[in-house]
């Protein structure tokens, strides 16, 4: 069976994007895959943290993994600062990217702004760390959201060149291969369908947490926006209409159907129709995982004894292969 590995930011609930772009892929993943899924809280101190709320966040995201449908045995669950493994080969692959490959990335220009020079250092480096982290296990498929593949071409990039720099070219790391799956690998923020669903937005308008309640969910899409037309019944018509074709494409998803079956459905019908279905999808499908999640983290010391095992077994699978890494860099050992 091929590996998976594929991490999450613990910063606040996921939202829906985290669960179509990521989460729904990685429970069904299980089924015919090994996998290992991370809750990356060394990503998260990259950008300014609260460092009294990090391990309760950590806590949740892996209450939401699980309620969502991970199962903790045979897949591995676990937090990322427990392996120290993914450090010291984020070390080497600090060492083995170029300055100008990581000034390409979209996404840290994205989230330095105009504040380039004020960021942390850590920011800057961060897809080293996301390359350690697939690599150190040898994976060789990751499945995530469409924003991600940048860095997991520039993953690709680290790897073959510690093969080429170490390894006189032999793939000590493999190739590894994006899993982007759905119609929804890039949920739009429900203000601004030019702009991505993120925790990030200041307005919690603009995303359905997967906690969020029922009234709460209505309220969100029924204030979504939107343009005057009915809904085209062809997918072509969802040209240029980004927003329509964001709130089809979740609906899609819930469903497990194309783009083309939603509006073979909801075709030529105004937009009120539409949003009062995708509202009841939306708290059929999202409310489960919510009680689901309390009633996790009314025990946490489950969640820890989870992640303790998990750290365990991960530790188990990097180890070699980084002490292998290590090896090949010509580190003395005593
Ligand atoms: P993060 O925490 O931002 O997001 C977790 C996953 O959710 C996906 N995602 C989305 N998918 C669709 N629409 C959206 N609006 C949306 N927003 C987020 C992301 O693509 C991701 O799959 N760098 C990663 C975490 C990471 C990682 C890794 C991932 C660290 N190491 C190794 C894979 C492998 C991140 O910040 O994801």
């Amino acid at each position: 069976m091929q590996r998976i590995f594929s991490g999450i930011q613990p910063t606040g609930i996921p939202h829906l994007g985290n669960y179509l772009g990521a989460i729904r892929n990685w429970v069904k993943l299980q089924d015919d895959h090994d996998c290992i899924y991370c809750a990356v809280d060394l990503h998260a101190i990259t950008v300014a943290h609260d460092p009294k709320t990090l391990a309760q966040a950590t806590r949740e995201m892996v209450a939401a993994l699980l309620a969502s449908g991970i199962d903790p045995q045979p897949s591995i669950v676990f937090h990322q600062s427990a392996v120290t493994a993914h450090l010291r080969l984020a070390w080497i692959f600090e060492c083995v990217v170029r300055i100008g490959w990581l000034n390409r990335m979209t996404q840290f220009k994205d989230k330095a702004g105009k504040d380039r020079e004020n960021v942390s250092a850590g920011l800057y480096t961060y897809p080293a760390l996301m390359a350690a982290d697939i690599l150190a296990y040898h994976a060789t498929r990751v499945p995530v959201g469409d924003d991600q593949r940048q860095h997991l071409e520039l993953a690709n990039d680290i790897g073959q060149k510690f093969n080429f720099d170490f390894c006189g070219g032999e793939p000590f790391f493999p190739l590894i291969e994006p899993v982007i799956l759905g119609p929804a690998a890039r949920v739009m923020s429900l203000r601004d369908g030019a702009k991505k669903m993120s925790k990030s937005d200041p307005s919690d308008q603009s995303r359905i947490n997967l906690t969020d309640d029922a009234d709460t969910i209505v309220l969100k899409i029924r204030r979504a926006k939107t343009d005057p037309q009915p809904l085209p019944s062809e997918p072509a018509g969802l040209e240029g209409r980004p927003e329509a074709r964001n709130l089809v494409g979740i609906y899609a998803a819930l469903e497990d159907i194309d783009h083309a079956a939603v509006l073979r459905e909801y075709g030529g019908r105004g937009f009120g129709d539409f949003k009062g279905a995708l509202s009841a999808l939306l708290v059929a499908k999202l409310s489960p995982i919510a009680d689901e999640m309390r009633r996790l983290l009314a025990d946490p010391a489950t969640i820890d004894a989870i992640l303790r095992d998990g750290a365990q077994r991960a530790a188990a699978l990097a180890d070699p292969i980084v002490q292998q890494a290590e090896r090949l860099v010509g580190y003395l050992r005593v």
